[in-house]
């Protein structure tokens, strides 16, 4: 049992140090994301044409998987983009075996990115800080204990003090709000790889307007939400606050998806009849395409965009 510390050192531990959560077990046995569907490989592999054409077909084209979890989406780029492209994946995971030997993969870092750097569901488990805001209406650091036990720690000062000052106000006794300073840090150092090409950043999250008064930090395990206890038997995640990380413009994941073709208009019925194969698979796509654009669901995810 550990003793009571900040959730960022908490989320660090839980997640990445020795048996960690990510050391252990597989995103998609946990939970489903768009990286992992089909049709979101293909308006990816529609993004690539875009990018790749903006730069000219160049001799190299390099798509950069960061926190690629099982490798669903360059696995299944593989089968949709030819060998000009290479495909690499950033993972603390060791790689599957069942993936091609085109798809390289490791846990470090290029120098340098030309082509598509792209990190989905990245950005909402790099681990944070909590603060709350106690009964004298001092805003306080969150503590956590193995059991997810929680208490009121020292006073939040400093940078992210500041941060809270700029993006994330709370004042009210009981609001809560997670730091979001090491995601914006974390994205800066990404987009800083990116030589040519676009930086695709693709997460939870929330603006400015409308955020959640108590936070959103939470746990999820065998596709169910629960408790955000660090024990390493459990993912544990906190939405971004998209607005104070640093990028060109932001986007619905939903209105991405529409400009890249993606349709969830059901097939005409007498399809049904005229070619059943057809249409099974015309109906299979354009559920698959309304769940990733689902307004209530994934359709609301945020795609953070940076063009050089
Ligand atoms: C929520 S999963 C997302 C997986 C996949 N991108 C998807 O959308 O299905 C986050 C992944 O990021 C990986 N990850 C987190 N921090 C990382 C780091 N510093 N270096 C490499 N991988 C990291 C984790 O191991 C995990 O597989």
């Amino acid at each position: 049992m550990t003793g009571f510390e900040r959730w960022s050192a908490a989320m660090a531990r839980t997640l990445y140090g020795p048996g960690g959560f990510y050391r252990c077990e597989l995103p998609g046995r946990h939970f489903a994301t768009s990286a992992q569907t089909p049709v979101f490989a293909e308006a990816i592999a529609r993004l690539v044409d875009d990018v790749d054409a903006r730069l000219g077909r160049p001799d190299r084209f390099t798509i950069l998987d960061v926190g690629a979890g099982g490798g669903e989406l360059l696995e299944r780029l593989a089968g949709l983009l030819d060998d000009r492209f290479q495909l690499a994946a950033v993972e603390l995971r060791p790689k599957p075996p069942h993936l091609p030997n085109r798809i390289a993969w490791g846990p470090d870092l290029p120098d340098a990115v030309d082509g598509l750097l792209i990190a989905c569901e990245l950005l909402d488990n790099v681990p944070c800080d909590v603060a709350v805001v106690d009964p004298d209406g001092r805003v306080r650091y969150e503590e956590v204990d193995g059991t997810g036990a929680t208490r009121l720690g020292d006073p939040v000062t400093g940078e992210d003090a500041a941060w809270l000052a700029a993006w994330w106000p709370i004042g009210t006794p009981g609001e809560r709000a997670e730091i979001g300073a090491p995601r914006d840090t974390r994205w800066r150092g990404l987009t800083g790889l990116l030589r040519r090409g676009t930086a695709l950043a693709v997460d939870y999250g929330h603006m400015r307007h409308a955020r959640p008064a108590a936070g959103t930090i939470t746990g999820f395990k065998d596709g169910r939400e629960i408790p955000p206890v660090p024990d390493g038997n459990r993912d544990i995640t906190a939405h971004v606050a998209v607005d104070a990380v640093a990028c060109d413009r932001l986007e619905p994941q939903r209105e991405a998806l529409r400009r890249l073709g993606l349709d969830a208009t059901p097939p005409p019925l007498p399809l049904a009849f005229q070619d059943p194969v057809g249409y099974a698979h015309a109906l299979a796509a354009s559920s698959a395409a309304a769940r990733l654009m689902d307004p209530e669901g994934l359709g609301a995810h945020w795609w953070l965009w940076t063009d050089r």
